[in-house]
């Protein structure tokens, strides 16, 4: 059994960075809504209250139960969670005189209490928080102080019960990791057992349980998710997993044939469908973004469809869906901010169980696993693109010829990202074909008309927030020389300087 850590959620934008730095622990955790601790469940060693939008004192603040963990394991309070553990035990919560917000030190801490085992002197902390704890519940003792906040951490007497004011999850608590280590290795007594290794032998063994002798169907992108749930899965079950690569006709230049390559080559039972015929007619004459977005996505499931019916004793639907698709954080009007894109458009009446085992999985836990696979780097490497492909990179109707013109421009700027050495320096890159703009220009003696076609390229940690890489002039010349000599059609290339938010990362 996966031992595990449960952080329950209460709102706090910075939940999911817990539950990031105990993966960096090795130390299995799943972030849960604060009403939904699994009781019963013998494999949490440990339980993490997180932070809330809240004042403990708000009519609508999110309230647990903390007999159904409190004296059961240990328990760690961060920020709210440890002002909501203290109001409730019989302590004061009061308005903080100023908001104490940004870097802090602590002045006094207990080096003998287990949580800060190994801090330095006057360690920074990060605090963010309105209200403050004036009083601790009777049998609790501060553990720690900052000049501004006298209980910046406490721990009850004799108990597992702590809490901490600060943000021991964000970089600015330059020991917080520690911390958070401390909590989970010492007091919890977690084996820090989470690797790729251990998930793959897991996983295998669960997938064989879970599917048996059934058949399974799964959607290949090309992207390293589907393509890591693909190659677990074939691990785990062989050839009773079938993987339908759609080809739309709006990939990169010989995309669909080099990935193909790659799937047979990890030994993948794999259909390569090309449908570009259908997807070009249905987007003929359309310019309206959302339109062709729209259009796609009702071919691709019809496509997709098609051929899953053919496989005519499919009982499961397989999806590289991973952790940070499906965690839905709350926000102050309980409305959820992110909601999962995977599942979105498939077809429900395919009547399929779904099997979606890289659920838990971050992005660089994805990538580990893929590399534990023994998957090639290029595949595990690769940059995200659109399920709409260059369709939401050319800007107006969609012909093949633009999509050619277009194929050729991007194919010199990311080879020219990898010989350079700069691929994996950004988050994504990519060209778009301005087609319904022409401007004048002049090679040789004669005069062009011509299309322009704009490079990004952007730094991103999650795709939430970019900003535009900050690539050498030298390259982005050479580039930009390349495309308008070798690319017919197009006679300007520009550089997109727009980071997201307010632009996003694609045009359309
Ligand atoms: P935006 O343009 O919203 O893109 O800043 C954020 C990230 O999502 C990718 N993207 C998509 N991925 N289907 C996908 O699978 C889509 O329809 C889609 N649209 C945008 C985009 O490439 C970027 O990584």
């Amino acid at each position: 059994m996966q031992e595990k850590i449960i952080i329950l959620d209460f709102g706090s934008q910075t939940t999911q960075l817990i539950a990031r730095r105990l993966r960096e622990l090795d130390t299995f955790c799943e972030i849960l809504p604060y009403n939904k601790f699994p009781v019963g469940d013998d494999s949490v060693i440990g339980v993490i209250l997180a932070g809330s939008p809240y004042s403990v004192y708000d009519p609508e603040a999110f309230k647990v139960d903390l007999q159904q963990f409190v004296g059961k394991m240990p328990v760690l309070g961060i920020c709210y969670g440890a002002q909501f553990i203290s109001h409730t035990l019989g302590g004061r919560v009061e308005p903080a005189d100023s908001r104490e917000y940004g870097r802090a030190n602590l002045t006094t801490i207990d080096t003998t209490c287990p949580l800060f085992k190994g801090f330095e002197p006057n360690s920074q902390v990060w605090m963010s928080h309105g209200d403050t704890i004036t009083a601790l519940p009777q049998g609790f003792h501060p553990i720690a102080s900052t000049e501004k906040v006298k209980f910046a951490a406490y721990q009850a007497d004799g108990q597992d019960i702590y809490g901490v004011q600060f943000h021991p999850e964000v970089a600015h608590s330059l020991q917080g990791t520690l911390l958070l280590k401390n909590f989970v290795v010492d007091i919890c007594g977690g084996h820090q057992d989470w690797s790729p290794k251990n998930f793959v032998e897991t996983t295998v063994q669960e997938l064989r349980q879970q599917i048996g002798q059934d058949r399974v169907i799964l959607g290949l992108s090309g992207g390293v998710d589907s393509s890591v749930a693909a190659v677990l899965l074939n691990r785990a079950i062989g050839h009773q997993l079938t993987c339908i690569f759609v080809d739309h006709g709006m990939l990169r230049k010989n995309e669909f044939q080099n990935v193909l390559h790659d799937y047979e080559c990890l030994g993948l039972n794999v259909i390569g469908v090309d449908a570009s015929e259908k997807f070009f007619a249905d987007l003929d004459g359309v310019t309206e973004p959302e339109k062709k977005r729209k259009i796609i996505g009702r071919d691709f499931v019809e496509v997709f469809d098609a051929e899953a019916k053919k496989i005519t004793d499919a009982k499961w639907l397989a999806q590289g869906t991973i952790y940070p698709d499906r965690i839905e954080s709350l926000n102050i009007t309980g409305k959820v901010i992110k909601s999962h894109h995977n599942v979105g458009g498939l077809p429900e009446e395919m009547n399929l169980q779904l099997c979606e085992p890289l659920k838990w999985l971050f992005k660089d836990e994805v990538r580990r696993v893929g590399r534990q696979l023994g998957m090639p780097e290029h595949l595990i490497t690769r940059h995200p693109f659109p399920g709409p492909g260059l369709a939401v990179r050319i800007l107006g109707a969609i012909t093949r010829e633009k999509v050619r013109i277009l194929q050729e421009a991007d194919d010199i700027f990311i080879q020219g990202l990898r010989n350079n050495n700069l691929y994996d320096q950004v988050w994504q890159a990519g060209a778009i074909l301005l087609s319904e703009v022409r401007s004048v220009g002049v090679m040789g003696d004669e005069r062009t008309y011509e299309n322009p076609i704009a490079l990004r390229a952007v730094t991103s940690s999650d795709a939430m927030t970019a900003d535009w890489a900050h690539l050498p002039y030298e390259f982005l010349a050479r580039v930009s020389n390349d495309i308008i000599n070798k690319v017919r059609g197009v006679n300007r290339v520009c550089y997109d300087i727009s980071s997201k938010p307010p632009a996003t990362i694609e045009w359309e």
